[in-house]
């Protein structure tokens, strides 16, 4: 399973990045916002700090304009993955960016047969958003287990991009039902490493230690 980070600040990137734990960075207009930051000197950044995709979303919602932000977010650089909307123009964006060879994560997805189309159109990731659909009760998670037995139905190579993670359990369900990609804050990531009984066990040696009066160098 391929861990993204879900940001656009670049000092937890370059950490996560040190640390060996990403695979890959994932953007939004939200995100970009957040950081206060001119949108393409980030994502510029970003792809010199991660070699994986780099997703990049487009702002506008027509065929024509998407399209030709599309191209200029590719631009940026090779690894860049451009981010389109699970719409009628943003499909047709993504098959028209294949084409091209370039990398399209298919961005707000909520149900499996939107999903669908995506591969059909040839979509290199699907983002189904886990926790804005358990925000209004309904089971984020199977919406992973669906796609995931959908595309191996009919051997759809499109990856499973699990996104809007807000807690570590979600990480850990992702990985049972299959997702190909967890895309998450820092510090959730960070966070897996974490368990009270890992913390009580250290103190306990170290306090064991102490006493044989010994030194290892
Ligand atoms: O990048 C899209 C997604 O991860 C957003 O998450 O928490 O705003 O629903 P959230």
């Amino acid at each position: 399973m391929k861990f993204f980070v879900d940001t656009a600040e670049t000092a937890d990137i370059a950490d996560l990045s040190a640390m060996g734990l990403i695979d890959g960075v994932t953007t939004n207009p939200s995100l970009i916002a957040k950081s206060g930051r001119d949108f393409k000197t980030v994502i510029a950044e970003i792809c010199k700090l991660v070699d994986g995709p780099v997703s990049a979303e487009v702002a506008a919602m027509d065929y024509a304009t998407m399209i030709k932000e599309g191209r200029v977010l590719a631009k940026i650089a090779p690894n860049v993955a451009v981010k389109v909307p699970l719409t009628i123009d943003g499909l047709k964006v993504c098959r028209a960016l294949r084409a091209d060879g370039i990398m399209v994560n298919v961005t707000l997805c909520f149900s499996a047969n939107q999903a669908l189309l995506a591969a059909k159109a040839g979509a290199s990731f699907i983002s189904p958003f886990i926790g804005r659909l358990d925000d209004i009760h309904l089971d984020g998670m199977e919406l992973i287990r669906e796609i995931r037995t959908i595309y191996d139905n009919y051997g759809f190579e499109t990856e499973i991009l699990a996104a809007s993670i807000r807690t570590a359990n979600h990480i850990r369900e992702c990985a049972l039902a299959g997702a190909d990609v967890a895309t998450a804050p820092a510090g959730i990531l960070k966070g897996l490493s974490q368990h009270p009984l890992t913390d009580k066990g250290l103190q306990q040696f170290a306090a064991d230690w102490a006493k044989t009066g010994q030194s290892i160098l």
